[in-house]
């Protein structure tokens, strides 16, 4: 298959630096890329059992033609099965792969499996390296750059976890192809909270270009991916362990995060909820006297032209503000809100009341 025009960024981690590979054809530099990282023992190729009967054979030949045996194995796709048990059972797959500390695996699927397969490659002989390949937005977006790898707790999401940093991450547009319109709707939602922390003008295109986007039309797909692939890049390499401005890619998430634990992860994706933590973290930035009501408007109006939620009416808002309470990023019972004071920048607050935080979330109930 033919290559198109792949765009390379690294990722500055010293030692630990790695490239994200972004275009249309670009899975088939992954000989190359094995070859580069002295690969000669089996690889897994771990992945879920939606992404893995389209993609897992083309993969796993590819893995064939850099001289190494490939080992599929499959987990049951959805967040529901971000648990501790798939670790056990990834793990279980490695063992009879035979696989060594020297082998990698490859992540071949969305962000659940992102993170589910990169927390069991740290965990591996105390840490086996690996291979992103994102085949959603949210992944070539956002999970598989970073290295934040988890599993969810039932009384916590991500709560159970490492930095463990790929290798190299190769993100094929052509995957999109694909992906269900939910999804894709969906992972567009960090897109846009891109543009809202560090980048008006990605934000400005966002808002121009929706109709595009939303038909798949991977040319115009193409710069919001690998702008968000430099954005997060940049703040990884600046805090990699979330000191300081990495936490503005939490943005809507204190929030989002509470939506999912509180909907038992089922009712909205990932991104749906971000979109609805957006809406809140945005109300409350207005609340506190940050942005005025027209910044509220037109980032409202973003999210709706990619068909994502502003209002959750039978939101069971103690629950959700339970759920914050529980999340990884309160600290010493204080809960860190990141809010934007303009578009294209925002800042930390830790001093927001829960009776604020609750006058947010009543606004996604009214929709106002
Ligand atoms: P997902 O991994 O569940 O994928 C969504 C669905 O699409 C799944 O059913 C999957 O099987 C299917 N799918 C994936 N790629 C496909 C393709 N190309 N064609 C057809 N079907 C395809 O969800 P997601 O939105 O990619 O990821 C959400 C997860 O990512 C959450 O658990 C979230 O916490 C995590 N996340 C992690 C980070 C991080 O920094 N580690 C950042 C953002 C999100
Ligand atoms: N998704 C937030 C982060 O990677 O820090």
């Amino acid at each position: 298959m033919q290559t198109g025009n792949i765009q390379s960024i690294t990722v500055d981690l010293g030692k630990r630096s790695y490239p994200i590979h972004i275009g249309t054809g670009t899975i088939e530099i992954l000989p190359d890329t094995l070859r580069s990282l002295g690969v000669k023992c089996a690889v897994a190729i771990a992945s879920d059992d939606n992404v893995a009967p389209i993609y897992g054979e083309r993969v796993a030949a590819l893995v064939r033609e850099a001289g190494v045996v490939p080992h599929i194995c499959a987990m049951p796709g959805g967040e529901a099965h971000k648990r501790m048990a798939q670790i056990d059972r990834f793990i279980g797959e490695f063992l009879k792969a035979g696989m060594d500390r020297t082998s990698v695996v490859i992540a071949l699927g969305g962000g659940v499996v992102g993170d589910v397969v990169g927390y069991a490659a740290a965990s591996f002989m105390r840490g086996v390296r690996f291979i992103q390949i994102p085949t959603t937005i949210v992944a070539q977006v956002d999970s598989s750059v970073g290295g934040k790898t988890a599993v969810n707790h039932e009384l916590a999401k991500n709560i159970i976890g490492a930095f463990h940093q790929p290798s190299a991450v190769i993100i094929d547009l052509d995957f999109l192809k694909s992906l269900p319109d939910r999804e894709l709707r969906a992972g567009l939602a960090e897109v846009i909270k891109h543009g809202v922390i560090a980048d008006a003008a990605l934000f400005a295109y966002m808002e121009e270009n929706a109709d595009a986007i939303l038909a798949k039309d991977l040319d115009k797909i193409e710069f919001p991916v690998r702008r968000s692939c430099e954005i997060k890049g940049a703040i990884v390499s600046e805090d990699e362990h979330e000191h300081g401005v990495r936490a503005n890619l939490n943005y809507g998430h204190t929030f989002g995060h509470g939506i999912e634990a509180a909907s038992n992860y089922s009712q909205f994706l990932h991104g749906e909820a971000i979109a609805l933590g957006m809406h809140a973290a945005a109300t409350l930035a207005r609340d506190l006297g940050m942005v005025d009501q027209a910044f509220v408007d037109r980032q409202r109006g973003c999210i709706e032209a990619y068909g994502l939620p502003v209002a959750w009416p039978q939101m069971p808002i103690d629950r959700v503000l339970e759920a914050m309470r529980h999340d990884k990023k309160v600290r010493a019972g204080t809960m860190k809100f990141i809010v934007p004071d303009l578009m294209g920048h925002v800042v930390h607050r830790t001093d927001v009341t829960v009776d604020q935080a609750r006058t947010a979330l009543e606004a996604l109930m009214g929709s106002v």
